[in-house]
């Protein structure tokens, strides 16, 4: 099986049908790694298809392959991409890795100038993440929305972090902060052009030194 055999579209209404199934392996999923997610409903996952704000994969030969989708918080200003999940059966195949990068790209379209987040256990995750160039944080960075921290109820290392004030719990928290990362870009660029035109003098002086002797 190669990344091809996999069709990955922004999820829609045709796509609702497909909520139970998804939060039933997400629950699944759950349960087989023994941690805790921010259980979501079937109603709230075919919402999500409905506001364009998710993403599905299909193989080639129509089954169902994998989900995300992506949450706001404190007025627009954080995203996280949630619910990521494989279908077991076309896990280790690059497939979360791909849907991943396009629910990214997604929310840099629909929410350019908000940070985004996302609290995991998994290393899978936490290196895709990193390779979309999410950095690792304390929760102190991230949303302090009442509603995205009462979606940890569901968990069961809720009161781990509850007993540590919110500041920590079992979860690596990541973030994609834009500016930070247009900051890099600009310094990046800087350190290029300084280059660039140092080499520039360099050639000019030794042209103009060949020229005299
Ligand atoms: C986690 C999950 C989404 C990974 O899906 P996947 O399609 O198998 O992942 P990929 O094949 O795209 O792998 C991405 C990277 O993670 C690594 N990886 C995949 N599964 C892994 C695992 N169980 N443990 C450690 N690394 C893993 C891969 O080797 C790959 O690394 P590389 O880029 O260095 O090669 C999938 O196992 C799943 O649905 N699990 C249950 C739900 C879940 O845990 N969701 C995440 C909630 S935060």
């Amino acid at each position: 099986m190669v990344i091809k055999d996999f069709d990955i579209q922004v999820a829609s209404a045709q796509h609702v049908d497909y909520a139970q199934q998804i939060c039933d392996e997400m629950a699944e999923s759950a349960k087989a790694r023994g941690t805790g997610i921010a259980q979501r409903s079937p109603e709230y996952v075919a919402n999500k298809m409905l506001e364009g704000k998710a993403v599905i994969a299909f193989h080639k030969d129509g089954t169902w392959a994998g989900f995300c989708y992506i949450e706001t918080w404190s007025h627009g200003d954080f995203v996280a991409n949630s619910g990521l999940i494989v279908n077991p059966i076309f896990r280790k195949e690059g497939l979360a890795k791909a849907i991943k990068e396009n629910i990214f790209k997604l929310s840099r379209t629909k929410y350019p100038n908000a940070k985004i987040f996302g609290l995991t256990t998994g290393l899978a995750v936490m290196k895709i993440n990193s390779d979309l160039g999410y950095e690792p944080v304390t929760y102190s960075e991230l949303t302090q929305d009442e509603d995205f921290w009462a979606g940890c109820k569901s968990c069961v290392n809720y009161d781990i972090l509850m007993s540590k004030g919110r500041k920590n719990c079992m979860c690596t928290a990541m973030l994609f902060d834009p500016t930070e990362k247009q900051k890099e870009y600009e310094e990046k660029m800087k350190k290029i052009t300084h280059k660039a035109t140092l080499l520039e003098r360099i050639e000019n002086a030794i042209f103009k030194h060949k020229a005299e002797s």
